[in-house]
């Protein structure tokens, strides 16, 4: 089967890495989690203190920075930060950080070269505009704030964290608007992206959508 790279954008909470993971496990590719990697890149910031404006810093720390993957696992540095990058702080946080052209620069030009070999299912807000203007499938996942600030609090709830489902909701609103809203690279649809609309989808259904999709691309 011929190798292809599929693009998959969409705002947070939509269920974007769930359903690429799936995607990749079904048609035997490899999921790249961008999300991820800008999370990793708002750790960093934290852990060396590195403030915003000292673009000196920054950029030593842009040269140094070492992210990898084994399947679900996240390593910065070597050190498994899966769980750490995900706290509510360094999500808000990694939002504000991923505005920063700099971080994008490197960012963009770091999953443009993993993905060079293709069969890559890449998740993120700027994929089939930006990092892969290309590539051959492109989804755009969408729900509704309120669908997703469900599932999150569901998630919460099922995983026993005590959580507020009004500041899940604001959250969820204040990251659309600053990822829709920054100069460089915002979340948009690509104009040759499929919109699936997941608001009233299973994430079974979803996934056959989805798969529907690819399956006549290939
Ligand atoms: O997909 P996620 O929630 O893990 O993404 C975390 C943050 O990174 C989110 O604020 C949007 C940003 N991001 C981005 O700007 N570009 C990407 N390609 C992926 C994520």
């Amino acid at each position: 089967m011929r190798k292809i790279n599929i693009a998959i954008d969409g705002p947070s909470g939509v269920g974007k890495s769930s359903i690429s993971n799936r995607l990749a496990e079904h048609n035997h590719m490899t999921h790249l989690d961008t999300g991820a990697m800008y999370r990793c890149v708002a750790l960093a910031i934290r852990q060396n203190d590195v403030a915003l404006d000292d673009e000196m810093a920054l950029q030593r720390l842009l040269d140094t920075i070492r992210i990898s993957f084994d399947g679900p696992v996240v390593y910065l540095n070597g050190n498994d930060v899966t769980e750490a990058i995900k706290v509510n702080e360094i999500s808000n946080f990694t939002s504000k950080i991923a505005t920063i052209p700099m971080v994008r620069e490197r960012m963009v030009a770091l999953q443009q070269k993993a993905t060079e070999p293709k069969n890559f299912i890449v998740d993120g807000r700027d994929i089939g505009t930006t990092v892969l203007p290309d590539a051959e499938v492109k989804i755009f996942l969408s729900a509704s704030p309120k669908a997703r600030a469900e599932r999150r609090y569901n998630e919460y709830v099922e995983k026993g964290i005590e959580s507020d489902y009004e500041t899940i909701y604001q959250d969820i609103v204040a990251r659309d608007y600053q990822d829709t809203h920054r100069k460089v690279s915002p979340l948009r649809k690509a104009d040759d992206a499929i919109e699936v609309d997941t608001s009233d989808l299973t994430i079974d259904e979803v996934e056959e959508v989805v798969q529907d999709i690819i399956d006549k691309a290939l």
